[in-house]
């Protein structure tokens, strides 16, 4: 009776359950319409600006594809996902969508029809912009030339290729609220959160997510993965050599590098291109943000080996490595990985010739004192390729001359020679990661240099 009763109650309880979830799960679809412009000029220009810090053509871009018209491969630890068409083609991009519609997509990550939609694409940060941002975003993607494009079927494997699984994900990790300011902050300081949060989307790879790929709120900036590249920690997590301050992040922001740090790479240059044309005010607001994140350090300090600091140069052509070598601990990998510096780095890195062109004093890259290997194994085997028409600095790739063993000496030997810290215990690991995701390191390079 008793175990009747019981197995009734647990019985009545899932009904209810799925019943709330089906309830929470289902989005109404939003009619179609037919066109909603012409817009105003200015709606539009100040949308184009909101597209290049929500990096929207980054993703919606296949290589050498039709700007906005989508199709890129995006691999995620569960799969395969396709970026979509957002251009206004009736049949395959948004142009049917109404502003509500799009609206919804940006902050609640549901498709017209009602789908949801998977956080590959950063509607977890998007659903902090504002309304008059939203539409002006919507202005500036209906005022563009169509472009026929079917999007590609994702490749997920069961279950997760099934979308209603994400009305579950987004109710265990997506907060659907807008941004509020701060009081009792600064307007600057405001925006820059807007942006570094909200559109910048800055914490998707500069975050560590958890095993169903959602951001760990609570180790913001901690660091996290990127398109097989490491996203450094940011802010009081910072391990970067030479501390970043609001005037080195927001030069580094706004022009790609920056002298005392080094040059973006992988993902991060993508974004700086964005980043190089919007207004410098807003690169300035979130450097300013940024910088107040780091002002924890004194609250709460991150180890950073005081030889590491003391290795920073304190004249333009002073030779740190020199300092870092002093404070290193001899290499236990012998020999080997300092005969292959010797060949094959030290004419370019010690030759003191000023940032972009020559190669920067490795002590003062997070490369090499950052948390992980993996950016410095990426940087080594496939260089830096030359791109059109900018000054962009040009290293070779040894990912063809160096053995994996070879590669494994010469890592070990410039964390210690340059950095003054531990050693990394995952070198092999990220020689591997990046040995087999090659092909997709070229495209990403490719991408770079467009
Ligand atoms: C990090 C990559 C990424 C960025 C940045 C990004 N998107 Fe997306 N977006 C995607 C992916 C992937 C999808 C498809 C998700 C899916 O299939 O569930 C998508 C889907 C969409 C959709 C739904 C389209 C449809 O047909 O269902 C809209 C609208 C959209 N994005 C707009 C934008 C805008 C506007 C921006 C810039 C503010 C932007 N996206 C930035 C990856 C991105
Ligand atoms: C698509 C992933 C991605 C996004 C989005 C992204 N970053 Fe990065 N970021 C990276 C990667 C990867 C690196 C390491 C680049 C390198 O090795 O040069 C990096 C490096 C940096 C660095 C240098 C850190 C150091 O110690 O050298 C700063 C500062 C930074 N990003 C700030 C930002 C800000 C601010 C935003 C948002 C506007 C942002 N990033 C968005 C991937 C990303
Ligand atoms: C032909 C000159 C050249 C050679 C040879 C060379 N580099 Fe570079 N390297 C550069 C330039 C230029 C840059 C970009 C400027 C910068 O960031 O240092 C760079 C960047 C780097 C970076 C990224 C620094 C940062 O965070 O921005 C690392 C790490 C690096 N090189 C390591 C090496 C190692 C290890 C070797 C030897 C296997 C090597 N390089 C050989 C020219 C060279």
């Amino acid at each position: 009776m008793k175990f009747r009763f019981v197995f009734f109650s647990l019985a009545s309880a899932a009904i209810a359950g799925s019943l709330v979830a089906i309830f929470y799960a289902w989005q109404p679809s939003i009619a179609p319409i037919v066109s909603e412009g012409p817009f105003d000029s200015a709606l539009v220009r100040k949308g184009a600006q909101l597209a290049l810090l929500g990096d929207c053509v980054t993703c919606h871009t296949a290589d050498g594809g039709a700007a906005y018209a989508g199709g890129l491969a995006m691999p995620t630890p569960f799969g395969t996902i396709y970026s979509t068409n957002i251009t206004p083609d009736p049949d395959t991009g948004i142009g049917h969508w109404s502003e509500q519609a799009f609206v919804r997509a940006l902050r609640a990550g549901v498709d017209r029809e009602g789908r949801h939609l998977y956080p590959a694409f950063p509607y977890d940060h998007f659903t902090l912009v504002s309304n008059e941002d939203a539409r002006a975003l919507y202005a500036f993607f209906m005022s563009r030339d169509p472009v026929k494009a079917a999007a590609r079927p994702n490749e997920l494997p069961f279950p997760i290729n099934i979308r209603l699984v994400l009305a579950g994900w987004k109710l265990l990790f997506l907060r659907q609220d807008r941004f509020v300011p701060d009081p009792a902050r600064d307007a600057k300081w405001n925006r820059g959160k807007y942006l570094v949060d909200g559109l910048g989307h800055c914490g998707a790879c500069h975050s560590p997510r958890n095993l169903m790929g959602a951001e760990e709120k609570s180790r913001g900036f901690a660091g996290g993965e990127a398109e097989g590249w490491h996203a450094y920690a940011l802010g009081a997590s910072s391990h970067a050599a030479v501390p970043w301050d609001e005037a080195s992040l927001a030069e580094y922001l706004a022009n790609g590098f920056h002298a005392m740090h080094g040059v973006a790479k992988g993902p991060m240059a993508n974004v700086l291109d964005n980043l190089a044309q919007v207004d410098r005010a807003d690169v300035d607001s979130m450097a300013h943000y940024l910088a107040s994140l780091a002002d924890r350090r004194s609250e709460a300090p991150v180890e950073v080996a005081p030889n590491a600091r003391a290795a920073a140069p304190s004249g333009p052509g002073k030779m740190p490595q020199a300092a870092g070598a002093q404070a290193a601990t001899p290499a236990v990998a012998g020999d080997a990985g300092a005969a292959i510096y010797a060949a094959a780095c030290a004419s370019c890195h010690e030759s003191a010739r000023p940032l972009p062109l020559g190669g920067a004093a490795l002590s003062r890259s997070s490369a090499l004192t950052g948390e992980s290997p993996t950016n410095l194994v990426n940087v080594v085997m496939q260089g830096l390729p030359a791109a059109d028409g900018t000054a962009r600095p040009i290293m070779p790739g040894f990912a063809d001359v160096l053995s994996d063993s070879q590669l494994i000496d010469l890592v070990h030997f410039v964390r210690e020679r340059f950095s003054g810290k531990q050693d990394w215990t995952d070198v092999a690991t990220a020689i591997r990661a990046a040995r087999s995701t090659r092909e997709f390191a070229r495209r990403s390079t490719a991408n770079n240099a467009r």
